[in-house]
């Protein structure tokens, strides 16, 4: 199957490190030095962005989503299916600017360039099987029933890379605050987290906090400060702000 990628930046590369072993990939850009430089790294073929016919194909669209109008005036014929990871563009919005048959959603992350993304999915049920199957190549991935979710999604999935680096540059400093070498306190955070998404896999999140926290010991000494410091709430309030702006 042939997909058509539009965009060169940071996320089209990283689908395309899962995508391209599966799929034969083609690339429609406005950057040509960066485009030369993608073909020959995925051995895929590319047109500059310009009247670019789209019909039949299989579109999967990673500009920014305040590039959508302009690029979709460059772009003629109806697509057979479009998959976008524009972050709070919705279906209706998609689709006045750029016609397809089929229209999906989709939320992965940068994840996707290790084959590790968390990607939600939501849009034509039709196409539903075919969405997942693509979005697998480049990690785990889920539909979900409304863009409302997606939107939710959104601000986990897609914006967790994020607070997560949080979360690992704060130990790592705290690490060194006591006295830890800094490489030394980098390599056991970068192992935690390793180790944490097979454990987080088997056991509910209250169960492994539970069997860490032994009675007046360490882990719930420093337990007691996160919460103290509101760590919990601050996650939730992250996620309540970042599903805001993609109501906006
Ligand atoms: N980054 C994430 O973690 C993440 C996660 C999930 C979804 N997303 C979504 O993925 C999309 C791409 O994000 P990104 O992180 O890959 O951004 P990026 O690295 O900045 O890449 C953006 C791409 O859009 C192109 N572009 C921007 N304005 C354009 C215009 N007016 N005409 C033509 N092309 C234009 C850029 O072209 P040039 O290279 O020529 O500038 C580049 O190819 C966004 O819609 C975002 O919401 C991102």
């Amino acid at each position: 199957m042939k997909l058509t990628i539009i965009g060169s930046g940071a996320m089209a590369l990283a689908l395309a490190e899962g995508l391209n072993k599966h799929y034969q990939l083609e690339f429609i850009a406005r950057d040509e030095q960066k485009l030369i430089e993608i073909s020959k790294k995925f051995n895929a073929s590319y047109t500059l962005l310009g009247d670019n016919n789209i019909e039949n194909k299989k579109i999967l669209l990673c500009v920014k989503p305040y590039a959508l109008a302009s690029v979709s005036k460059q772009l003629h014929g109806k697509a057979l299916a479009l998959y976008s990871i524009l972050a709070g563009t919705t279906i209706a919005q998609l689709n006045t600017h750029i016609q397809s048959q089929y229209t999906i959603r989709a939320m992965p992350n940068v994840a996707a360039s290790f084959g590790a993304s968390a990607t939600a999915l939501t849009g034509d049920e039709i196409i539903k099987e075919e969405a997942l199957e693509i979005f697998t190549t480049i990690g785990k991935s889920m539909w979900l029933g409304s863009e409302k979710e997606l939107d939710i999604a959104t601000a986990i999935a897609g914006s967790g890379p994020a607070y997560l680096a949080l979360v690992a540059e704060a130990m790592m400093d705290g690490g060194v605050k006591q006295g830890l070498k800094r490489e030394d306190s980098m390599r056991l955070v970068e192992a935690l987290f390793g180790g944490f998404a097979p454990l987080l896999s088997s056991k509910h999140p209250a169960l492994i906090k539970d069997s860490v926290m032994s009675p007046g010991g360490t882990t719930a000494a420093g337990y007691a400060s996160l919460e103290e410091k509101g760590v919990r709430d601050g996650f939730i309030k992250a996620i309540e702000s970042a599903f805001k702006i993609t109501q906006k």
